[in-house]
């Protein structure tokens, strides 16, 4: 049959106005569901992690190159007293701190705005820095095979811009770090800890993969059991005493900084990572998601779980202390709730 004979022409143009409103109508569909895949339902956003993961290497290696400008400058730190720890120790600032964290968070909340990121430090001494730019496609993501994305509010981002001040100004520089970790629903995913002085980048994605750094080390033979990491700072012998009475022949070995003792641990140079008393969640995140990819164990002293999330009821103090192994982690964990 010869349908274009009986098409006349006011057919056409109606045939036409059809054809242009089903087009633009499929349009619509298409790009609302489009919308709609990036949109939960209850106005959130998916992020990725991986972005994440390649955004926090970034900014951790950016805020290691101002401790370390700042270090090198040869003068002074502008050193500040943020008064004293829990242990009595002098809590200092410097500028590396400070222009650290500028770079680091300016360039996580640029990039991720609607990302809480929770910082050691804030903005008070108007340092303004740019934030760096970062590959969303970094060499990290070459062996991770599942992309993950998770609901923006469901994420906190943890950052340290400056670990172990006090041993930076006391130029005790190998335990000075800079850290980022990634929290999923208060479950640390994702920590990276740099070391600025030696320029390592020790990064994991919980059952995801990690940095080359960490899959050589994790061939290292298991540590010493009876072989303690406990803070530099500590003044007393509170923490060797209690190890000492659970271990008589422990050997108890004093470091600077959080993020350096858990990479001892990844390390297998000590067994276990002893503190009694406060600790901030910045300072343990990173190592919690290292040690936690590496199949290891990360308490409060009291064998409680530690969540890092940050709704109205979290806490940035852990107050019962922390305990963190990778082997043997229930023993350690129930001998020292004892
Ligand atoms: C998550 O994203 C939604 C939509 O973009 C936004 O309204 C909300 O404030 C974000 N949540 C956080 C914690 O930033
Ligand atoms: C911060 O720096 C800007 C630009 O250098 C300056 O205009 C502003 O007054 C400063 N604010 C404070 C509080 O020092
Ligand atoms: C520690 O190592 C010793 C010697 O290898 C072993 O006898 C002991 O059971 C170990 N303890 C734990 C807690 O693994």
């Amino acid at each position: 049959m010869n349908f274009g004979g009986t098409i006349r022409p006011n057919n056409k143009a109606v045939a036409i106005f059809l054809v242009s409103v089903a087009t633009l109508y499929l349009i619509y569909t298409w790009r609302n569901s489009a919308a709609l895949a990036k949109e939960s339902a209850f106005g959130s956003e998916k992020v990725s992690i991986g972005e994440i993961l390649c955004a926090a290497i970034a900014a951790a290696e950016a805020g290691g190159r101002e401790v370390k400008a700042v270090r090198e400058k040869g003068t002074e730190l502008n050193e500040k007293s943020k008064g004293k720890t829990k242990e009595g120790v002098k809590d200092v600032l410097t500028d590396g701190d400070m222009r650290s964290h500028q770079v680091m968070y300016s360039t996580l909340t640029s990039y991720f705005p609607h990302i809480k990121v929770i910082s050691e430090e804030h903005d008070e001494n108007n340092i303004s820095m740019e934030p760096v730019n970062f590959n969303k496609k970094c060499p990290a993501l070459e062996q991770i095979s599942k992309l993950e994305w998770a609901p923006n509010d469901s994420i906190t981002i943890w950052i340290d811009p400056l670990d172990a001040t006090k041993e930076y100004t006391e130029n005790l520089l190998e335990y000075v770090t800079t850290m980022v970790c990634i929290a999923v629903k208060g479950e640390p995913v994702v920590g990276v800890i740099h070391k600025p002085f030696e320029k390592k980048t020790y990064w994991a994605w919980v059952g995801q993969g990690m940095a080359e750094e960490l899959l050589e080390i994790n061939k290292a033979p298991e540590a010493d059991n009876e072989s303690f990491i406990i803070s530099l700072s500590h003044t007393g012998d509170a923490v060797e005493n209690r190890i000492k009475s659970k271990f008589p022949n422990a050997k108890v070995e004093k470091a600077g900084g959080a993020g350096y003792k858990s990479l001892q641990i990844a390390s297998r140079h000590n067994a276990a990572y002893v503190h009694m008393t406060h600790i901030k969640k910045w300072d343990v995140c990173a190592g919690h998601a290292i040690l936690k990819a590496l199949g290891g164990r990360v308490t409060t002293m009291k064998n409680e779980p530690i969540k890092y999330g940050s709704g109205a009821n979290d806490q940035v103090l852990i107050k019962d202390g922390l305990l963190a192994s990778l082997h043997n982690g229930d023993f350690y964990s129930k001998l020292f709730k004892e």
